[in-house]
């Protein structure tokens, strides 16, 4: 096996310790040949402490970007949360790789960045150019379809009001795992021989908001009430609730988003990609109910 190096941004993001992971135990790449950065390094020493070099790199100071990337072939890098100024934020971080001479870079991005009405999808849009107009000699931009995890990090109040107010109507969606996201981009960050590509990896299936509350409601023997909206009804709704404005942005664009079945798709890159089919919803919801069921019952 070579000694090439493997640099993860965002390595303590909840998507960048699954993908260490993956680099580790299923593609066995050596500790030794890793390097995790954060804003913080302070916060990665679990990492450290495993023979794994840590760095510091923040996305808004270029020079410590290129001092973190030095002597690096393969990048990962995973998109911030903070969502405002990603377009310029990650740009640097492109043009640091570049710099340092980065020969692959792998980035996290969203379905259809180019068409999608989400607010913010100009940013990974912007990404993805900045990339594709880089030297740096290969990539691949994997366009993560939204996690399931959502239900929780965004959607908790569904599982705990048993109402899901949605403009998404019969938008088909395909909603893949977060750990199976980790896994497709430690594949590609390992597989890096292919060029340039952009794919998009989606979960098995296709599904309605609606299909999905009718597993949610088997899998946790509840009964969620899917309310069906146009946008503008649903804005009312959430302005009459007193939903903060960026957030009522995020759920209508986001509506719209699926409604114009922008996140449709199957997982036959995922599958490609990885050799492994994706986890199924009904499944994922089984592994965790428990948790689920502790939302729903708050
Ligand atoms: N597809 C989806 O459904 C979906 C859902 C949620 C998020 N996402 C995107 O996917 C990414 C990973 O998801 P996740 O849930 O694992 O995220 P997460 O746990 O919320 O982690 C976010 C990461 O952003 C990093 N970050 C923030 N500002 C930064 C900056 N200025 N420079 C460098 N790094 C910065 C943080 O790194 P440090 O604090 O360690 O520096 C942190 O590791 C998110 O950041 C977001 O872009 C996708």
């Amino acid at each position: 096996m070579s000694d090439k190096k493997y640099l993860v941004t965002g390595a303590n993001s909840k998507l960048g310790k699954l993908v260490i992971s993956f680099l580790l135990n299923e593609y066995q790449i050596k500790p030794s040949q890793l390097i995790a950065t954060s804003r913080n390094p302070a916060t990665l020493q679990s990492l450290a402490d495993q023979g794994i070099e840590t760095r510091a790199a923040d996305y808004a100071n270029k020079d410590s970007m290129v001092q973190a990337f030095k002597g690096v072939e393969n990048l990962l890098l995973i998109s911030m949360d903070a969502v405002g100024k990603r377009d310029e934020l990650h740009t640097n971080a492109v043009q640091a790789a570049e710099e340092a001479g980065v020969k692959f870079i792998a980035y996290t991005s969203m379905p259809n960045p180019d068409a999608s009405p989400v607010f913010f999808a100009f940013e990974h849009e912007a990404t993805e150019k900045a990339i594709a107009q880089s030297r740096i000699p290969a990539w691949k931009i994997l366009r993560n379809n939204w996690y399931f995890e959502n239900l929780i990090d965004f959607y908790a109040n569904v599982l705990h009001t048993k109402a899901w107010l949605t403009a998404s109507g019969e938008g088909r969606h395909a909603q893949i795992s977060r750990t199976d996201l980790a896994l497709a981009a430690a594949a590609a960050l390992v597989n890096s021989e292919s060029g340039k590509e952009t794919i998009t990896l989606n979960g098995p299936e296709s599904l309605t908001t609606s299909e999905m509350a009718t597993l949610i409601n088997q899998v946790l023997d509840i009964s969620i009430n899917v309310v069906h909206l146009s946008e503008e009804a649903l804005e009312e709704q959430l302005e009459s609730f007193q939903v903060p404005a960026d957030a009522i942005i995020f759920a209508t664009t986001m509506d719209r988003h699926l409604k114009e079945n922008k996140s449709d798709g199957t997982s036959e890159a995922f599958e490609v990609l990885t050799g492994k089919k994706p986890q199924l919803f009904a499944d994922w919801l089984q592994e965790n109910k428990q948790s689920l069921k502790a939302i729903s019952n708050a």
